[in-house]
């Protein structure tokens, strides 16, 4: 089955990191998986040339919190992305997130543009998981995605929501297998619940913290996931390209 491969490279690579990178992965990427890059801003449009069809999509890490129409200092507008290719964006990354302020003006990323498709990450800190109230900080963070509000202008067709651990993102822990399919069933049942208009088919939801080769495909097997998405990992280009050449 299809899945989504997201690679978040955060605020790592270089131009010759991306040359070396893509000297690799374009001969040796066989996969009908969906393979989405998130470069550094800066190196977007480099990463954009190796493009070619369908081989993988690109993404921008973070659009602008305010609207589009309001200015911003050190801000990219959602299409000047769209100007150097993307088709992605990720919104609310705990490493950007922040205050719950913050957070909800990430939502705000949800209507600024309909050719970008958003990744709305949400997931618990390890004290939260500690008391028992992942669902319930969980549903808070959803709350914006299925507020009314957000959609002025656009109706998107489909929602992604990455459900990323904030304590198993870079340790090296991650949840059991069950927990996992149990939080992403949790996800895909609230938001087909209280979104105005979309339904579960609709919902896909992601798995991202401490994913790599030796877990992937056990993860990407299990129920109601729909995809990973990757940090440290998808440095790594041979890991990386495995990890997209998986057969699920
Ligand atoms: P990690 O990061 O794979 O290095 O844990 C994931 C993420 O932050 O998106």
């Amino acid at each position: 089955m299809k899945k989504i491969i997201a690679a978040n490279w955060k605020n790592n690579g270089s131009k010759k990191f991306i040359k070396d990178y893509f000297d690799y992965f374009l001969k040796n990427i066989d996969s009908k998986n969906e393979i989405i890059i998130f470069p550094p801003d800066l190196y977007i449009d480099q990463v954009n040339h190796y493009r070619d069809k369908d081989n993988f999509n690109l993404g921008g890490q973070n659009i602008n919190y305010l609207r589009d129409d309001a200015t911003l200092t050190s801000g990219n507008s959602s299409d000047m992305f769209i100007d150097n290719g993307c088709n992605y964006t990720l919104a609310g990354h705990s490493e950007v997130r922040g205050s719950d302020i913050a957070f909800i003006q990430a939502g705000k990323a949800l209507y600024a543009s309909n050719d970008l498709q958003v990744i709305f990450c949400v997931g618990e800190e390890a004290d939260t998981k500690k008391n028992g109230n992942t669902q319930n900080i969980l549903t808070k963070q959803l709350e914006d995605l299925c507020d009314k509000r957000m959609y002025p202008k656009v109706s998107p067709r489909k929602v992604i929501v990455a459900y990323e651990p904030v304590w198993a993102i870079g340790t090296g822990n991650i949840p059991k297998l069950n927990d996992i399919s149990f939080i992403h069933k949790f996800i895909k049942t609230y938001v087909s619940e209280n979104h105005p208009f979309l339904k579960e088919k609709d919902i896909m939801v992601l798995y991202g913290g401490s994913v790599n080769l030796k877990n992937a495909k056990d993860i990407l097997s299990a129920p109601y996931v729909d995809g990973v998405l990757i940090g440290g990992a998808s440095l790594e280009v041979k890991e990386f390209t495995n990890i997209c050449n998986l057969k699920i």
